[in-house]
């Protein structure tokens, strides 16, 4: 089987597999090819996967050869319709409401996964791509708001007086919650934290945040880790209490959202008004409407001196690390689909497979997108 790897779209320095990864292929018994600097922006250049055994290919060719067509985001319409029955591509397209991409596969017989569907659980978790990407924005979050922050995140005790440590407040502690939560300890500032789910608390104390709790939450432990929507009057107490701590922090870095829904509003404008002049709210959740009202998405904004950053792609500003994060979970989810004469081989008995698979011989395969149609 030939595999590609395809050159990321201008707005992302992201590629999806590593000259390291390519090694591992071609151990498989795939044949791999890449597209011209698919790797530059993420510092691997053309000679590093050459030497690790991939050819170097020009787009329409890669296009035309490969069996299994690797990219972290998806093709593009026009691109997709060039494609021949029976190839497959290897992506994340948020099938569940990119309906028109999940027919437009279905209708040229090409078999399609998409990695940010693989199944949270522990079997899966190395093909994570979500909990990757989650992890970088988490970092990235925390560093973005240091740099635009007046103030020091950590204490400091010197000849000209004492500098006090910066309040930073961290909504949702899911993945991208928790390693902002790490970052801005390690950074030295005093870190409070919000979620629904009680039972992160302890995850939350062990990196040394302090976790404020709302009474009356209800009960998640039947939604698999995620969280579930409250009450209005749980609503109401959490909204006062986010405003009561927000407007003593420095930094707010929100990351709550309950999966299919919008993301819920928990910095309201009066929040912000109440803010301390100077400080910064990082909205992770930007990309889904943000968890601040007043955030756009992908835009820094600036309020009554309070800067609201909603990047929603944090992932594009740490391109090595991210694509050496989503390349391995790339790997070990291709270790279950190819066999040992390097060719595709779907055990769909596997529910990983099962799950991240969504199209195949002209049929949607995929339970959950199939319930969505
Ligand atoms: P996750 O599902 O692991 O965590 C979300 C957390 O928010 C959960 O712990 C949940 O209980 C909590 N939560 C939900 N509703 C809440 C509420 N009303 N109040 C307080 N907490 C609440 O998600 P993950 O992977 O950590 O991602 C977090 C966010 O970051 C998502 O919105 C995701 O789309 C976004 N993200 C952004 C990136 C970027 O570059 N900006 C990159 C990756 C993820």
């Amino acid at each position: 089987m030939i595999i590609g790897i395809l050159k990321e779209p201008q707005f992302d320095r992201r590629v999806a597999l590593l000259p390291e990864n390519v090694k591992t292929l071609v151990g498989l018994k795939a044949e791999v090819i890449f597209e011209k600097d698919a790797g530059e922006r993420a510092f691997f250049a053309n000679q590093s996967y050459i030497d690790a055994g991939g050819s170097v290919s020009e787009r329409k060719e890669l296009l035309e050869r490969s069996d299994l067509i690797v990219s972290i985001n998806p093709l593009g319409k026009a691109e997709i319709g060039l494609l021949k029955s029976k190839q497959s591509i290897l992506t994340a397209f948020s099938p569940l409401s990119e309906s028109d991409m999940v027919k437009d596969f279905v209708d040229n017989d090409i078999t399609s996964f998409s990695m940010d569907m693989v199944p949270r659980i522990s079997r899966a978790q190395s093909m994570d791509i979500l909990s990757s990407m989650a992890t970088v924005a988490g970092y990235k979050a925390v560093l973005a708001a240091a740099n635009h922050l007046p103030t020091f995140f950590p204490m400091f005790m010197t000849a000209a007086g004492t500098i006090r440590p910066s309040k930073i407040l961290v909504l949702g502690a899911g993945v991208a919650g928790l390693q902002a939560v790490a970052t801005a300890r390690r950074l030295g500032a005093v870190v409070e934290v919000f979620d629904v789910r009680t039972a992160v608390k302890e995850q939350v104390e062990s990196l040394g945040g302090k976790f404020v709790e709302v009474e009356g939450a209800k009960d998640d432990s039947s939604a698999g880790g995620y969280a579930v929507e409250q009450s209005e009057e749980y609503k109401q107490k959490q909204q006062q209490l986010i405003q009561d701590h927000a407007k003593k922090a420095n930094v707010v870095i929100t990351t709550a959202q309950i999966p299919g829904l919008k993301a819920p509003i928990l910095i309201t404008k009066e929040t912000v008004e109440n803010m301390i002049p100077g400080s910064v709210i990082v909205d992770l959740a930007a990309s889904t409407g943000g968890n601040c009202e007043l955030t756009k998405n992908n835009e820094i904004i600036e309020i009554n001196n309070i800067k609201i950053i909603g990047n929603s792609n944090l992932a594009n500003e740490m391109p090595s690390d991210a694509s050496k994060m989503f390349g391995n979970n790339v790997i070990n989810f291709m270790k279950l689909i190819i066999d040992e004469t390097g060719n595709l081989n779907l055990n769909f008995e596997d529910e990983i497979v099962k799950g991240t698979c969504i199209t195949h011989n002209k049929e949607i395969v995929n339970e959950r997108v199939k319930l969505n149609k």
